[in-house]
């Protein structure tokens, strides 16, 4: 067995080496755009106040706020929420860091960055999207010439993102400009993925046609997820963090981007997806749930987000997406005698886990709805994250790059 792995391994760095020669001349550009966590980002603090005496109150210069697990430690942590937390404001319908935080996104353009999320990539906990990208890597890319990363600040929903749209439409030329004037590949996970189409679907044909080759899109939930109900009303990991869920609560009930990720009524109608000893929630009551489990601004973060992850026409490029199934995802949420204090019930139906089947699997829709090309596979029993983790799905996504390049 072991021989036979051996010569395997032999077999396959033969392949690479095969491979990047073929390809080195016509690689179309790459850009990654990560999910939800997998940017990292940066603080700088002059508190006027901090929640306890412990909490580091000024700094002198930015530090690493995502992800650096020895804030996430116990008690430590309050600290770090504080940090990390939105508070929404009435007038101008945006969000704003705490009083004292000024926080930054690094490495705009830089693939190392979405890699791993912790800036000292020493944990594998934050590794992120490091095995895909040395996939892509051994196929004779090369990081910041033609393999790039568009992060951004994954709190926000994209009526606070238009900043990264304009960026990413200038790594896109700028891609495009140093490559020979390549057309380019953009693989969007996740959020990431509902970023990109929101982003080619507000973009003229002839600008499309001119600089993507195309979307390849990892487990993006199109039509939103039940998960993202469940982070309201009780909190959830989302299958990417390492903390719990109650805790994670406190920061991800202030964030927009889990309100862009809320269902949407065009996938769910008015099926009931929570219940109460009082009430069953269809998306028609969502503005009395966000009243009802006591976060009366959800709703507000969700009026703005809202135009936004409706809109889910083909987005007129050629797409490749690929999603996990077969891996019980929530499709309920049912509370008992505690109301929303308690911990929910829950009920399943498929999906990767943390997106459901119908939202992963909408891009089928687009088959007949454009003339570019779209293939849809699922693969089963891969998760969220194992999309851009496991072997077989690497393979696929690699496979598909090269066939992309014509090599
Ligand atoms: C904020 O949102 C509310 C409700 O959607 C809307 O009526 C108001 O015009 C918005 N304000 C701004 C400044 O966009
Ligand atoms: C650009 O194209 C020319 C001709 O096809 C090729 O020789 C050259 O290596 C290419 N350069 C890059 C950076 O891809
Ligand atoms: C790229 O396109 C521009 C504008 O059409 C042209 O001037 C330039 O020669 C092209 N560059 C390459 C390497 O093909
Ligand atoms: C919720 O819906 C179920 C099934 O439709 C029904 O049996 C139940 O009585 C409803 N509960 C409430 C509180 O309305």
């Amino acid at each position: 067995m072991v021989r036979y792995s051996h010569l395997l391994l032999i077999l396959g760095i033969h392949f690479i080496f095969i491979s990047s020669q073929v390809c080195k001349d016509s690689l179309v550009p790459v850009i990654l755009v990560p999910g939800l966590g997998g940017s990292q980002l940066e603080a700088q603090l002059n508190k006027p106040t901090v929640k306890h005496s412990f909490c580091t109150q000024v700094t002198y210069g930015y530090f690493t706020l995502w992800l650096d697990i020895k804030q996430l430690l116990p008690v430590i942590i309050e600290c770090w929420l504080d940090n990390m937390r939105l508070n929404y404001d009435d007038f101008s319908n945006h969000t704003y860091n705490q009083p004292g935080v000024k926080t930054r996104v690094p490495g705009f353009g830089n693939p190392k960055v979405v890699e791993y999320v912790d800036s000292k990539s020493s944990f594998s906990v934050g590794g992120y999207m490091n095995t895909l990208c040395g996939a892509i890597v051994d196929l004779g890319y090369t990081r910041t010439t033609n393999l790039y990363a568009a992060p951004y600040d994954f709190r926000k929903g994209p009526s606070e993102l238009g900043n990264w749209f304009e960026d990413i439409e200038e790594l896109i030329k700028n891609a495009y400009n140093n490559n020979n004037n390549s057309s380019v590949i953009l693989i969007g996970h996740s959020m990431g993925g509902l970023l990109v189409h929101q982003f080619l679907i507000n973009k003229p044909q002839e600008w499309k046609d001119k600089y993507i080759k195309a979307f390849i899109s990892l487990s993006t939930p199109f039509g939103g997820t039940l998960k993202a109900l469940k982070v309201f009303a009780s909190g959830d990991d989302l299958g990417v963090f390492l903390l719990r869920p109650e805790i994670l609560k406190e920061v991800l009930s202030t964030m927009p981007s889990m309100a862009y990720l809320l269902p949407v009524k065009k996938l769910w109608g008015d099926e009931i997806l929570v219940t109460t000893n009082e009430k069953n929630y269809t998306l028609d009551d969502l503005e009395q749930f966000f009243i009802d489990i006591g976060n009366p601004t959800g709703w507000k973060m969700y009026l703005n987000e809202r135009e936004y992850s409706t809109e889910l026409g083909p987005p007129g490029v050629e797409i490749r997406c690929f999603y996990g199934e077969g891996s019980a995802t929530i499709k309920r949420l049912i509370y008992g005698s505690n109301g929303f204090r308690g911990s929910p019930l829950l009920e399943f139906a498929d999906g990767d886990g943390t997106a459901n089947l119908r939202s992963l699997e909408y891009c089928k829709k687009w088959i007949t709805q454009q003339k570019e090309r779209v293939e849809t596979k699922g693969f089963n029993e891969i998760d969220h994250m194992g999309i851009i983790r496991d072997d077989s799905a690497i393979d696929y996504i690699v496979r598909t790059v090269r066939e992309l390049s014509n090599c």
